[in-house]
Parts: structure tokens; C-alpha cells; sequence
């Protein structure tokens, strides 16, 4: 999503110094205990003059680490920057459509809703996932420093903003160039060599087209090879959209919305927030059409019947901006809908489906790919208990199928996806009174799983989602394209 003059207008980079002071400096200060921290301060007046201020406040909010309730360990690469936090620097220049340097603010958080006071709700931008992975990974209580001790591996590479840097570029070595370097920096570590990368992840914030340049299309816009590099595919990938076909190695994980609590509490409240709310629309449809674009025909259709309906509210996104890219807006309208539709766009996924989500709001899906081959790690096995599939067929009157579901049970429908609110959401990368498991614990622990089931099983081949065999008559691939940037 681009964010409009508007929006970009009211945001202020860089984050004000006084603000940052507001959270913990780190661990440590929250371990120290008043005895030693008084030692402390003799010792150091400089440290006294600096930080005593905070420190004081810090005890005042009490607020403590979180332990390490799961069972595993993972361990975080800290790579030259060149991979990561060293991109950031060129931040005007990592999208070839949009300055990320508000929405890279906040370890990718983006700029907060409010500016006055801690606030749970960020502006954040839909292909960021990655540095929100990394952050929260980073102060996770299961991360170990001994990599002997590892269960997994994460290598914190920014692929996403990188990629989205060298779009333009037509020098495919040079438009290859970090990723290559990267796979070959990994591959020679050490812990590498353990399972040959087996035990190893990425997290990537954009979807898996984005890194699979056909070798017979050197027209193919923008994309990589790194999803397509063997080493590469002897890992697991994170990816917001997985190859549903050849991703026997991509796993999605969701979208980012806005919400990043701090506390536990403060997400139990939004989940009863939205128990309550009123809904007055049936339905409602975000997003803008896409012309030319076979697979994306459901929008033209949706956009005419939403209109032409009295049950549904359409807030229509066009070229240049519109109130399609302010999350209240956007979030105070699914939530005043029961369903929420859901077609495909530039690619088959939307962040808007987890924006509805949190909104409460039952998602309805044109394509399967959207949410149900995609996002297992985190989903129910029964589609119909959170969702609706609706045929692309042409004549297809959408508004009849919400209606033909009854009350009782589109209020249980609502009542699962709420349920499914925190596990889709990732929590704020600093939170402490937290002990939901949200999309990063999620995705650890399943791949910490995974990991010792591969150990116990050696190497045997037939690891992999049984959906990913499910082929059948392969669509032609989706391409990067510069209009997936307009909504989410
Ligand atoms: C989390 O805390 C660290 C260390 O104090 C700080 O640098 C970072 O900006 C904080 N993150 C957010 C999103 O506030
Ligand atoms: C934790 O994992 C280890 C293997 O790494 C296993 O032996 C142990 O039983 C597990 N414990 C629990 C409580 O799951
Ligand atoms: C912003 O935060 C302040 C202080 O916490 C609060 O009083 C105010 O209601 C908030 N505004 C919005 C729009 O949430
Ligand atoms: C592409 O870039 C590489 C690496 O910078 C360079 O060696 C090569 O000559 C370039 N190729 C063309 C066709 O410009
Ligand atoms: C991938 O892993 C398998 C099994 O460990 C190994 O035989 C193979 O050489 C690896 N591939 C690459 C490219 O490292
Ligand atoms: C669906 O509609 C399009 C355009 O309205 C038409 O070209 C196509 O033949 C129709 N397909 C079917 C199966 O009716």
C-alpha cells in the first residue's frame, strides 16, 4: 500500500528522542534490583545522570520480562548490517513507490495513531513483517545466544525491502546481488553445515513471487531468484504469501494490521469491543479494481454489486489516494460489517483480510488461495467456521450467500474469528505483560516442531503440507506488479 500525501504528511520522521526513552533500555535494567542498582549509580554518575530518570519510571510501571513458556530455542544471526538494520539507512529509496521512512519507524511498527501517551496502534505498512519478526524474535524470551543449544535458526535478512529497492533494476546480477551474497554468507557458517539448512528460516515480509523470477522470462518485473536458490529451498521460508504450488518450503504468516499491544489486557478489551459493536452493514468491500487483470475480474464485479446494494458499504480505492489507506477509517467500517469480501488483487492475498479479522469481521474468499492454502499454522481445519468461499462464477449474486446464513450462526462465525484475533496479531516487539501467543510465538513453535520431527525422521522427503500436492491446473504465475503497492 502506498500511503497517500496525506497520510505521509502527518507522520514525523525520525521518532523523537524523548519518546524512545519511554520503554526499557533493555533487559538489564529491567533485572536490576534496587541494591545493585544503587551500586551502580555510585559507580557511574554518567549512567546516574542519564538514565536515573527512566529507570525510576520503569519500576514505577513494573512491568517483567517474559519467560520462556515453550519448548524450544531459537537462535538469531546477528548479520553484517548490510543485510538488515544497514538497509534501513536508504530508507527514502527501499521502495521504488513509497519513502518507507515512517513506516520502517518503530522497528517497522510504522508511526503510532496517537501521539500522545504509549499507544498499542501503529500506521503499519502491509510488506513490512519482516523487521516486526525480527524485533519481536530479538526480545523473545526462547532466544538462545548458544547456538549448540538451537533448535532453530533464524537468519534476519530484510529480503522484502530489499527486493522491493531494485524493482527497476535490469542488471539481473545486480538485481540478485544482497540475496546471493546472503545465501552464500549463511551457507558457510557453521551451524549450517548441521543439517544443511534444514533447521534455518528466513521471515519475509513480501509475498514468494516477489523472489521467483522464471529463468525463461527475463521480462519478469522486479523479482529475485532467492526462493528459487537451492540452499534456499533446503530452509523454511516465512513468507505473507507462499507459492501455493512449488512453496512446498514457504509458509505463510499473516499480514501485519495495526494492532501491536503492549499487555494482554489491552487485547482481551478489543476482543470484547468487538463482540459488542454494532454491525448495521451486511457487508463491505475495501479496495479498488484492477483493470486488465484476468484473475482480479471478481473486484469489477464486486465494486458494481456493492454499489448497487443496500447492504453493503464500499469504500473504493483509487489511483492518487484515498481514505483507503487511513486505518480508522478502514477499521471503523469492517467493523460496523458482518462480512467482509475478500477478492484477490494483484496477487492472491490481502493484508486487508487481517485487517477485517480484527475488525470482527467474517472474511468471504473468491479463491482459496487468499487464506486457505496459505496461512495453516494458524487457521482452524473447518474453512466454514470463520469464513465464506464463494465460486468465481460470472453471474453470481454475492449478496444471497451472507444472506442465506443464519443469525445464530454467523454470530458463532464471529465469535471464531475473534478467537482467532491474537494469534494473528503480532504484539508489540516490547511488550512484557503479554502471554498470548501471537503470530511470532505461533510460527516459532511450529517450526521448532517441525525442526525436531525433520532430526527424528533424518531426511525424509516426504516433509511438506499435504495442500502443496494439491496442484491441479497451475494458474499462470502472478507477476510483480507496481499496482499490488495501491491497497492492501
Ligand atoms: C523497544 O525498545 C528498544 C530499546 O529501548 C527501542 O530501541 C525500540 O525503539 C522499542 N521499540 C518500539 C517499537 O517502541
Ligand atoms: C521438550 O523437548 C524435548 C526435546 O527437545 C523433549 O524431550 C521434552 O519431552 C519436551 N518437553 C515437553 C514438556 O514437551
Ligand atoms: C490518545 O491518547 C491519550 C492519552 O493516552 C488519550 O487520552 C486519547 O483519548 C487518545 N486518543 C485517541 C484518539 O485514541
Ligand atoms: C551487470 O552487473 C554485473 C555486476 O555488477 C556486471 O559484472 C555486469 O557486467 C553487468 N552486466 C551488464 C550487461 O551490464
Ligand atoms: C539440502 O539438504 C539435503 C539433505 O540434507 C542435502 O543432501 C543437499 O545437499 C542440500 N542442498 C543444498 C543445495 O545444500
Ligand atoms: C462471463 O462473462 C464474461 C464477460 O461478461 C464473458 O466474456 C464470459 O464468456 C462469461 N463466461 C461464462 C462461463 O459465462
Amino acid at each position: 500500500m502506498s500511503y497517500t500525501k496525506r497520510q505521509v504528511k502527518i507522520d514525523l520522521w525520525p521518532e523523537k528522542e524523548t519518546e524512545k526513552e519511554k520503554y526499557p533500555k533493555n533487559k538489564e535494567t529491567l533485572k536490576l534490583t534496587t541494591p545493585t542498582l544503587l551500586l551502580f549509580c555510585s559507580i557511574s554518575l554518567i549512567f546516574l545522570i542519564l538514565h536515573f530518570p527512566f529507570m525510576s519510571r520503569e519500576f514505577a510501571t513494573a512491568s517483567f520480562p517474559r519467560t520462556c513458556g515453550l519448548n524450544f530455542t531459537v537462535y538469531v544471526y546477528d548479520l553484517p548490517k548490510e543485510f538488515n538494520l544497514g538497509l534501513l539507512q536508504n530508507c527514502r529509496h527501499l521502495n521504488i513507490y513509497t519513502n518507507m521512512c515512517p513506516h520502517v519507524a518503530n522497528n517497522g511498527l510504522g508511526q503510532p495513531l496517537n501521539r500522545s501517551g504509549r499507544t498499542s496502534w501503529f500506521a503499519t505498512h502491509q510488506f513490512i513483517a519482516e523487521m516486526i519478526f525480527h524485533a519481536r524474535v530479538e526480545n523473545h524470551p526462547c532466544r538462545t545466544y548458544e547456538p549448540n543449544n538451537a533448535d532453530i535458526f533464524y537468519v534476519p535478512f530484510y529480503g522484502g525491502l530489499y527486493a522491493s529497492s531494485v524493482f527497476r533494476e535490469q542488471n539481473l546480477t545486480k538485481r540478485d546481488e544482497l540475496a546471493v551474497r546472503l545465501v552464500d554468507y549463511i551457507s558457510g557458517q557453521r551451524w549450517w553445515k548441521r543439517s544443511n539448512g534444514r533447521d534455518h528460516f528466513l521471515a519475509i515480509g513480501r509475498t514468494a513471487w516477489d523472489f521467483m523470477r522464471s529463468s525463461d522470462d527475463t521480462d519478469d518485473f522486479g523479482a529475485n531468484i532467492l526462493m528459487q536458490m537451492p540452499r534456499v529451498m533446503n530452509m523454511s521460508v516465512l513468507t505473507v504469501e507462499r507459492q501455493p504450488w512449488k512453496g512446498d518450503n514457504h509458509f505463510g504468516i499473516p499480514y501485519p494490521s495495526y494492532f501491536h499491544p503492549y499487555t494482554s489486557a489491552e487485547m482481551v478489551t478489543w476482543q470484547d469491543k468487538m463482540r459488542r459493536v454494532e454491525r448495521p452493514n451486511l457487508f463491505s468491500f475495501v479496495g479498488g479494481p484492477r483493470k486488465g487483470l484476468e484473475k482480479a475480474a471478481i473486484r469489477d464485479e464486486l465494486i458494481k454489486q456493492c454499489a448497487e446494494s443496500s447492504h453493503c458499504e464500499l469504500l473504493k480505492c483509487e489511483n492518487g489516494g484515498s481514505r483507503c489507506h487511513e486505518p480508522m477509517t478502514v477499521l471503523g467500517m469492517m467493523a460496523r460489517s458482518r462480512f467482509c469480501l475478500q477478492a484477490p488483487g494483484d496477487s492472491f492475498t490481502r493484508r486487508s483480510t487481517f485487517d477485517a479479522m480484527l475488525a470482527g469481521c467474517i472474511p468471504v474468499f473468491f479463491s482459496p488461495h487468499t487464506m486457505y492454502t496459505q496461512y495453516l499454522w494458524y487457521l482452524p481445519d473447518d474453512k466454514r467456521s470463520y469464513s465464506v468461499f464463494m465460486e468465481e462464477k460470472n453471474n453470481t449474486q454475492i449478496e444471497q450467500e451472507p444472506l442465506r446464513i443464519s443469525e445464530s450462526e454467523v454470530v458463532q462465525m464471529r465469535e471464531t474469528v475473534i478467537d482467532l484475533i491474537p494469534s494473528l496479531t503480532y504484539a508489540h516487539p516490547n511488550a512484557t505483560n503479554y502471554d498470548l501467543p501471537d503470530a511470532v510465538d505461533i510460527a516459532l513453535e511450529t517450526l521448532a516442531k517441525e525442526a525436531r520431527d525433520k532430526d527424528v525422521m533424518s531426511v525424509d522427503e516426504s516433509h511438506g503440507d499435504p495442500l502443496s500436492r494439491d496442484s491441479g491446473p497451475a494458474l499462470s504465475p502472478v507477476r510483480t506488479d507496481p499496482r499490488r503497492e495501491l491497497d492492501g
